[in-house]
């Protein structure tokens, strides 16, 4: 695997990559890789010829230093996952290569409904920063594929939205949440959880399991209500548990008008956010 910390030497040699007529995959992560992650470059090699991953920890999508301070930072044991898999090529840069003294952003910061529900509500300023990175980062790498997990569904929805209002040549593809054996979704943040947090952390999939559970038998607010009381019981400190419209992420009230639904939730453990979604019913 090659490994760039600089802009101009990955795109030198991307341009090679390009000339031969070769596709590029490309995968944008912050580090702390977990089989989630991996799960997204094994995709990326089933469709496209070379593979780039970026680790970048984005000071620009933390809206709270703590956050960015304990996100976690395991560069070696990156390296080292990566360079098991089938990644081509690391992008590994500075925050000074990526965001240069006197650059500005031209990515739109303003995605109507979609940066005003949910994570946008609680995390103000987020989207901005995630929409800012995953542009300059496309414009640099310039892929043909571009490879996101609906672990982060309103993430995909937005950036997809994004791609298509710039009318970026980049098709988005969302790959499956890969999950523990317990549930737990995969994410770089359960490295801070403590151990008697991580035991109670499967909650939080267990509630997503009770909306399907519930879909079409109980009223939508009831089966929020429920899994809400579900979390709670098992020491979490719900931010919101929501089911939504998966094309347009508005509150769903009568499921029966709606082919694309999904619940998405977000909730703390202790001092640990941690985000989930389940697709309730997908009929097209
Ligand atoms: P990060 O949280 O590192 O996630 C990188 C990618 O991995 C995202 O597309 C995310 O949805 C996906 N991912 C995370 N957990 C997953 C899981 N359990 N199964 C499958 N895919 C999973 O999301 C970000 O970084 C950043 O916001 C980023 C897009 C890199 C911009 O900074």
């Amino acid at each position: 695997m090659l490994l760039f910390k600089k802009v101009e030497q990955l795109q030198k040699h991307l341009k090679t990559v390009r000339n031969d007529l070769r596709t590029i995959g490309f995968v944008p992560t912050m580090g702390a890789l977990h089989e989630g992650h991996l799960s997204l470059i094994e995709a990326a090699a089933n469709r496209c010829d070379f593979v780039v991953c970026s680790v970048f920890v984005n000071p620009a999508q933390f809206n709270d230093d703590n956050d960015l301070e304990s996100y976690p930072r395991i560069p070696e044991k990156d390296i080292e996952a990566l360079c098991k898999s089938s990644c081509n090529a690391l992008f590994y840069p500075d925050v000074e290569e990526v965001y240069p003294k006197g650059w500005t952003s031209d990515a739109p910061t303003d995605f109507g409904y979609l940066t005003q529900t949910m994570e946008a509500i609680h995390r103000p300023g987020h989207f901005e920063g995630v929409a800012k990175v995953v542009k300059r980062l496309l414009d640099i790498v310039q892929p043909d594929e571009l490879f996101m997990g609906q672990k982060d569904f309103q993430q995909c929805a937005i950036v997809t939205e994004m791609l298509r209002r710039l009318k970026m040549p980049v098709e988005v593809v969302c790959c499956d949440t890969i999950r523990e054996k317990d549930g737990l979704a995969m994410s770089s943040r359960n490295l801070l959880l403590s151990d008697q947090e991580r035991s109670k952390a499967p909650a939080l999939f267990k509630s997503l399991l009770l909306a399907k559970d519930l879909l079409d038998r109980v009223s939508v607010p009831e089966i929020e209500q429920k899994a809400l009381e579900l979390q709670k019981l098992a020491g979490f400190q719900p931010e919101y548990f929501s089911i939504v419209d998966g094309h347009n992420l508005r509150p769903v009230t009568d499921p029966q008008q709606h082919n694309f639904i999904v619940a998405c939730t977000a909730a703390k453990l202790g001092k640990v956010r941690l985000i989930d979604n389940l697709i309730l019913r997908r009929e097209f």
